[in-house]
């Protein structure tokens, strides 16, 4: 009782509820909130302080920056969601710091996609500058065989090169990209390596116009550490993933390589096994032990995590609402 009448008095403040309710929008730096709120950010600081300390938001540093977000777990946690669902989308100063946030979004999303824009002919060359892609890929196929699914999909395509290398093990092959330079790519690739079975299309992560329980395999590779929503963009794959299914995320572990934020449009820098593991739970989802290929100066991390047939139906309902909110977020973008 004392924690949530503490969460309670926290929030009960203008600023810090419009805060509450920004931040369950994604995970969000102190200089992106003040942006919205018009505020100094000392003041902005003080505030999230207060929120964090109240159990409502999570604070978590990567190198430089500090992203909040919505807390996961506990009463107070509970609590900011129930205040999310109650506030007035319509009202106006929620409005217009929605509205704030969209712009800042759409602005973000645009230096993204001039990045991939530019680099979408030489990505191969990029990638190979921090990963050995001949260990991920073998260790790839291995899991895909393993679990020998009819259909994949995809999320984050790029120039096509997981479809290149799993689409030969399945039926049938999708996959999807917001860049229509990385799909014109990834075409060229597929129809060079002969592939009849892969197909690629643009779409949204967030928003994937895809029904429930459509595919055996969903593959995320180097693309996460792109999302401002990682939790919503695992939700969202889970929802298209079969019973049974199984859903493989490739991306680096924590790091302090700020240039790749700088230089090449990283948001993350990396993830822990324990925020992963907790998302895949979060959509319904059992995750399994990770799998670590170390390199310099980069760690990539494979994490697999397998839908079961008895959690399905229980979850679906609970999955569809919060694909709904994930549409509804979408639009933001
Ligand atoms: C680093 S590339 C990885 C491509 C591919 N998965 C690979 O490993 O070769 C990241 C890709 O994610 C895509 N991407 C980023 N945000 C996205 C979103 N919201 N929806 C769909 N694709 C997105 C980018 O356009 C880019 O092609």
């Amino acid at each position: 009782m004392e924690q949530l009448l503490t969460a309670l008095r926290a929030v009960a403040e203008p600023t810090r509820l419009r805060l509450v309710v920004l931040c369950a929008r994604g995970e969000l730096t102190v200089t992106e909130l003040t942006q919205i709120l018009g505020q100094s950010q000392p003041r902005v600081s003080r505030h999230l302080k207060l929120l964090c300390e109240a159990g409502l938001l999570d604070r978590f540093r990567e190198g430089s920056w500090v992203f909040y977000r919505l807390s996961q777990s506990g009463p107070a946690g509970a609590l900011a969601r129930q205040l999310v669902a109650a506030c007035d989308d319509a009202d106006p100063t929620i409005a217009l710091d929605l509205q704030r946030l969209s712009a800042i979004k759409r602005q973000r999303a645009d230096l993204a996609s001039a990045y991939f824009r530019e680099n979408a002919d030489q990505w191969h060359r990029i990638r190979s500058l921090y990963v050995d892609e001949r260990e991920v890929e073998a260790a790839l196929i291995e899991i895909i065989a393993a679990t020998d699914p009819r259909d994949l999909l995809d999320i984050g395509t790029g120039t096509g090169r997981m479809l290149e290398v799993l689409a030969p093990r399945v039926e049938r092959a999708l996959g999807i990209d917001q860049s229509r330079e990385m799909l014109s790519i990834a075409r060229v690739n597929l129809e060079r390596a002969g592939l009849e079975n892969g197909l690629v299309r643009l779409g949204d992560m967030y928003q994937l116009a895809l029904p429930d329980a459509s595919f055996d395999a969903v593959v995320i590779h180097q693309v996460l550490h792109y999302a401002d929503r990682p939790a919503a963009a695992i939700a969202e794959a889970a929802r298209v993933l079969r019973p049974t299914g199984v859903l493989v995320i490739v991306d680096f572990a924590p790091h302090t390589l700020e240039f790749l934020r700088d230089e090449h449009a990283h948001r993350r820098l990396g993830f822990s096994d324990v925020e992963v593991a907790e998302w895949c739970t979060a959509a319904g989802l059992d995750p399994a032990s990770p799998h670590h290929l170390p390199g310099d100066p980069l760690t990539v991390v494979i994490w697999t995590a397998h839908r079961h047939a008895a959690t399905y139906s229980a979850l679906t309902e609970d999955l569809r609402t919060r694909a709904s909110t994930a549409l509804l977020e979408g639009e933001l973008h």
